[in-house]
């Protein structure tokens, strides 16, 4: 304990001469518009839109994902695990607020001096007991939302120290979209989906609920896309009937799920903005240029 301690100190003093060096970012209208930002590291929690390498190091499923194997890196020249041929948008806030790109959490070597990410792509807002109930199965990963917490806590813990939490910008999700995703996969109708819903969003909730506890200001919980017009569904799901689409040729009940689970979010988020008047919370929402969904 005595050389925990130590080391502790040891550790905070060196932060402390890193943040002196250090640039500190920076102000941002886009996130809370007319609050200046601070941010000297950045937490995500979520799936494969915010994964930079943790499922290929996550098991042996994990370890043979196609993400971790080209063409996926294409543009970077190099397979991190990124299900994308270069950045993600995760890439893209740790730009904007000059931090170096997240190591995710698996990666030992990583750095994590300006914070971690605890994504990995497959997962799901809900365990995998609680997802079972619902007759789903997660079939690449079991690192849900509670594994990422449970990570989060043994960084801390392992870095002896909360302040960097009070510091950082949480970014929770995207997350709950695999478990929708896994269960019309499986064979689920959309009322059975729309039961999850509330589960769903309560589970995010709840790990908000716990990155403020221990210490997170500012948190952005991000909501989900229009499902409906990913190429995935709009093949599998092809249909005759043209009131089944939009005008944008995206699949309607699709969106319109997408669109329930976002306005629960958003409800929650109010709830928690009350809970906690001192923290900035808000909900970030994502689209193709027409379409955000709620
Ligand atoms: C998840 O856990 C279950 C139960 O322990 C196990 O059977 C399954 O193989 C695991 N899935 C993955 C993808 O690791
Ligand atoms: C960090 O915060 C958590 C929750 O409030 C607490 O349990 C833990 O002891 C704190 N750790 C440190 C190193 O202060």
């Amino acid at each position: 304990m005595a050389n925990h301690n130590s080391l502790c100190s040891l550790l905070i003093s060196f932060t402390l001469f890193s943040i002196l060096l250090s640039i500190i970012p920076t102000t941002t209208s886009y996130l809370f518009p007319h609050k200046k930002l601070s941010i000297e590291s950045i937490f995500q929690f979520g799936d494969s839109l915010s994964d930079t390498g943790n499922l290929i190091r996550d098991g042996p499923i994990g370890a043979h994902n196609p993400c971790g194997s080209p063409p996926y890196g294409e543009t970077l020249h190099d397979t991190t695990g990124r299900c994308s041929d270069g950045l993600l948008m995760i890439d893209f806030f740790a730009t904007y607020f000059r931090l170096p790109l997240l190591s995710p959490y698996l990666n030992k070597q990583g750095n994590f001096k300006h914070g971690v990410n605890f994504a990995v792509a497959g997962s799901t807002a809900l365990d995998a007991d609680a997802l079972a109930a619902k007759g789903a199965t997660s079939p690449v990963t079991n690192s849900s939302l509670s594994v990422q917490l449970n990570w989060f806590k043994s960084h801390l813990h392992s870095i002896c120290q909360n302040i960097s939490v009070r510091k950082s910008l949480v970014i929770m999700g995207e997350i709950g979209g695999n478990d929708y995703n896994y269960a019309l996969l499986q064979g689920k109708t959309m009322d059975e989906l729309r039961s999850m819903v509330p589960n769903v969003v309560h589970t995010i909730k709840e790990a908000v609920k716990e990155v403020i506890d221990f210490g997170a200001k500012k948190v952005v919980v991000s909501g989900n896309f229009p499902i409906g017009c990913m190429p995935i569904y709009l093949s599998l799901f092809e249909s005759k009937d043209p009131s089944m689409y939009d005008e944008l040729e995206c699949l309607k009940p699709f969106n319109e799920l997408a669109k329930f689970h976002n306005d629960r979010l958003q409800q929650a988020i109010k709830e928690l903005q009350q809970k906690y008047p001192n923290v900035a919370i808000d909900l970030m929402k994502m689209g193709f240029k027409k379409h955000v969904v709620g």
